[in-house]
Order: C-alpha cells, then structure tokens, then sequence
C-alpha cells in the first residue's frame, strides 16, 4: 500500500512535470530528481498501458511501447479494440480538468485494485 502511494506521488509528480514544462516552468512544484523517479516509475508501470508520452492508446501500432511487447494480461486487460485513456491533453482535461486530485488518485485505485488485474513493475 505504502509503494503504492509512493508510485501514485511519483507519477503525480511526472506529470506536473509535464505541465510545467509545457507552461514554460512558470512554477515547480517537485525537484527535476523526482520528476524523473516519477517518469522511470510510471514507464514501468502505468505507461506500459497509457503509454510513454500519458496520450493513451487507440489500438494504432506506432504507439510506444508496442501493445505487442505487453504481458498477455495486460493486454487481455486492455482488449482487443486496443483502446486506452489518456492521462494528459485535451480529452483527459475535459474528464478531469475540474476534478480534484483526489477523486484521480481514488480513480487509479480502482484500476489497480481491480482483481483480474495484476499489477506489474512495482518491484524492478
Ligand atoms: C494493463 C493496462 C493498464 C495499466 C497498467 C494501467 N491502466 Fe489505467 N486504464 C487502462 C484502461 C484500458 C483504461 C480505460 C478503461 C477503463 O476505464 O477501465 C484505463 C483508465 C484509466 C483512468 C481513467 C481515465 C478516464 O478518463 O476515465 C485513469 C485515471 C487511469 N487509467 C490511470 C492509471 C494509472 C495512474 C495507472 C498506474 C498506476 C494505470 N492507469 C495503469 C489500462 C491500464
């Protein structure tokens, strides 16, 4: 539970990283250390799924890294239609622009409790 946590700061800080970034560092929040801690665990983990870059999937075979290349139970997870929600852009904004962080962390956790899901990459 506790690395859990600590994956879900992680990737929060990841991708505020982004945001900054695409903000032109106006503001920093975390450490550019925690951003790439942040980054590594979610390649690991999340983006396995959402992808390296958080667009997601549509089941296009130039997304990165390849569905191929996934567990077969992730990508029996994920479907035969390939599709993926985005974690960041314009759609993820529309969904989740006027939610609170907590109702996101509360929706990745629904993810990762999910039973016929196992969750892979804690450990490397
Ligand atoms: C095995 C693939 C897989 C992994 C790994 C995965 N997800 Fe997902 N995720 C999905 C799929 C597929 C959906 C869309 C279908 C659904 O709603 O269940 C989704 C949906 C979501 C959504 C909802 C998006 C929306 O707009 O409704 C969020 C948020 C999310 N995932 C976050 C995460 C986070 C954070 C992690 C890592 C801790 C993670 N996911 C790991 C496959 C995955």
């Amino acid at each position: 539970m506790i690395f859990r946590t600590i994956l879900l700061v992680g990737v929060v800080a990841f991708g505020c990283f982004v945001l900054t970034a695409q903000q032109a560092a106006s503001f920093r929040i975390f450490t550019a250390e925690q951003a790439d801690a942040g980054r590594l665990a979610y390649e690991r983990t999340c983006g396995k799924c959402h992808t390296n870059k958080l667009i997601g999937r549509k089941g296009d075979t130039s997304e990165l890294p390849p569905l191929t290349s996934l567990s077969a139970s992730y990508q029996e997870f994920i479907g035969p239609r390939g599709f993926v929600a985005p974690l960041a852009g314009k759609v993820f904004l529309e969904r989740w622009g006027n939610k609170t962080a907590a109702q996101l962390i509360a929706r990745f956790q629904e993810t990762v409790d999910d039973p016929y899901f196992k969750f892979e990459g804690f450990r490397q």
